[in-house]
């Protein structure tokens, strides 16, 4: 698109300049204030300073260099060497024709695609998933999708809690205390209110907690009906997991849970001893981390004194084990706050284990902050419960009903709750996707369901209104057609409203690529959030049914593209939109 043209030049002419740049910095970015310009870049300013040149001076030089006449005006420059671009009317024209006739909807895929894991969500086993599983859920299929919307190859895996101690005490409660309906009613609530009975029994009784232990020595060593109680505890989880995936339209590649590696626990732990990265230790095998001042005083076990292996050696193993199926270029991790340190030491260790694929594949620890309730602890039920995602989702279909009822009541009842999903689960996941994902959030349920505000309803609400300019378009004597705009040429792009529309459009590519560079999808809500308030303002000012040809066309044309990328932007972020509401 326009911004990579500029940016490609841009190179070319920092190259005349300074024959050895490195240009890879160079890159061209919404101008943060469109008073200034439509795009900006603010590299030359570090790599002047890189080389003690004059940053303003240097900037001069390069736009001097600059051929982009045929693209924007003559590029201004601000500040200490921000390079300022206003593109030209004519510019924008040309990348409206091609996205109107099919050939992109303003992003390119990638000329060199990466095989990319996406590790997330990865519930526990015989614990209902929680809201805490629910930002790694929505964020991890989030950035798979828009990763593969640029054209990367994408692998999903959900790495699974099923394996671990919290199995003796479950299997302790399965043999005595397991109410048979109750799990066939709801499996997850049942294994919970199982594990809580013994976990609190082994609190004051100690013959408890040393059964417990006996249960778990004797999975661990494939007792038969240990393992077999396992299996089905494990199957059931699953079909629990399945039907919240399922609601949320999420899948996975692969589901490979923590029992898989297994296994392979034995070999890695040798393996690391081998190659000295691992040391006995007090009887444990312990990997130091001499010299490195963060990581230093929190040596990570990798083989318990008891001969345990743990989280940190299945991940290993896991880690391994990707490298050798899929020989990924990079692996995102999508997990809480609290797990930083244990990232970090999984890749320190990486790097030491196998330096030299350490050197070509990316690892990423992609964390994320809590859902706080509206007091701003930590969000629960009112009786000081956990919410269950499963709860959540139903509360939020039936607070969008009754919105839907208000808007709508005249549609049947079967689509009114059809919407009513797609603007309740839409509004979860958004709620989850616009705030800075390091920070945590407040829950609140007006606020993310508010039609005015910047909420997916807001934003499904601006794609109907859209859409019904096309439906009142068919609904007129001449009976057009309701569907997509035919390709258009000639636009005219007479008013700044128009232009200051068109202009923003052809901002999605570059705001995919930092969602995807960055793995942060608030850009892409904030990115969509103005879209629909640019189209507002055009809609208002720019009358396009009754405007005369060819300027009915032409608004025609920009609703249109307005539309499917506002629809596209929402199914990256994997919230539906629906043609009324
Ligand atoms: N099951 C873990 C939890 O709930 C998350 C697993 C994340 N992925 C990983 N490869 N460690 O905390």
């Amino acid at each position: 698109m326009l911004a990579r043209l500029i940016e490609q030049r841009l190179r070319e002419a920092a190259v005349s300049v300074l024959p050895d740049v490195d240009t890879s910095t160079i890159m061209v970015r919404p101008c943060p204030n469109p008073a200034f310009g439509d795009l900006q870049t603010s590299a030359l300013i570090g790599i002047a300073k890189a080389r003690k040149l004059n940053p303003r001076q240097f900037a001069q030089n390069v736009a001097a260099n600059l051929n982009v006449e045929d693209l924007c005006a003559p590029p201004e420059i601000a500040g200490p060497g921000f390079v300022n671009f206003r593109l030209k009317p004519s510019a924008v024209v040309s990348v409206l024709e091609r996205a109107s006739a099919g050939e992109h909807l303003f992003f390119d895929r990638s000329q060199s695609p990466r095989t990319v894991i996406v590790d997330f969500s990865s519930p526990n086993v015989a614990k209902p998933m929680h809201v805490g599983h629910i930002r790694s859920t929505i964020l991890g299929d989030c950035l798979a999708r828009v990763l593969r919307l640029l054209g990367h190859k994408v692998i999903t895996d959900n790495h699974i809690g099923d394996w671990g101690t919290q199995f003796g005490k479950l299997i302790v409660g399965w043999k005595n205390h397991l109410d048979r309906a109750a799990l066939e009613r709801d499996p997850g609530a049942e294994l919970e209110r199982i594990y809580k009975l013994v976990n609190t029994a082994c609190e004051s009784n100690p013959d408890v907690l040393e059964s417990a232990r006996q249960e778990l020595v004797k999975l661990q060593s494939g007792d038969p009906e240990n393992l077999a109680i396992w299996r089905e505890m494990t199957a059931r989880s699953q079909v629990q997991f399945d039907a919240m995936y399922a609601r949320l339209g999420i899948r996975f590649d692969h589901t490979l849970g923590e029992s898989f590696y297994n296994p392979m626990l034995a070999e890695v732990v040798r393996n690391l001893v081998q190659r000295g990265v691992a040391r006995e230790s007090e009887g444990a095998m312990v990997v130091f981390f001499d010299g490195d001042p963060e990581l230093e005083p929190h040596p990570a076990i990798i083989l318990k004194s008891d001969g345990a292996a743990n989280y940190a050696t299945t991940d290993l193993a896991t880690l391994a084990y990707r490298i050798q199926t899929w020989n990924p270029d990079e692996i995102i991790y999508v997990t809480d706050a609290r797990q930083q340190l244990h990232f970090k030491q999984i890749f320190a260790i990486f790097r030491r284990w196998y330096p030299d694929v350490a050197k070509r594949v990316k690892l990423e620890h992609v964390w994320f902050g809590s859902i706080l309730g509206p007091d701003g602890k930590p969000f629960k039920t009112r009786s000081g419960d956990t919410v269950k995602l499963a709860d959540l989702l139903d509360e939020a279909e039936e607070r969008a009903l009754k919105i839907v009822d208000e808007k709508q009541p005249d549609l049947p009842e079967s689509e009114r709750r059809q919407i009513a999903r797609i603007i309740g689960i839409g509004a979860v996941k958004y709620a989850d996707l616009l705030p800075n994902r390091q920070s945590d959030y407040v829950f609140d349920w007006d606020k993310l369901l508010a039609l005015n505000g910047n909420t997916a309803p807001y934003l499904q609400y601006a794609y109907t209104r859209i859409r019904s300019i096309f439906r009142k378009k068919a609904d007129a004597p001449t009976q057009e057609s309701s569907s997509p705009q035919a390709a258009f040429e000639g636009f005219t792009l007479e008013s700044d409203h128009e232009l200051n529309l068109a202009k923003h459009l052809l901002n999605f590519g570059l705001v995919l690529e930092a969602v995807a560079t960055e793995y942060r999808p608030n850009y892409l809500c904030n990115f969509l959030f103005e879209l629909a308030g640019r189209f507002t303002d055009f809609y208002e000012n720019c009358p396009v049914l009754k405007a005369p040809e060819p300027v009915r066309s032409c608004r025609l044309a920009l609703c249109d593209l307005t539309a499917r990328v506002l629809r596209q932007g929402l199914e990256v972020l994997g919230i539906e939109t629906t043609e009324r509401m």
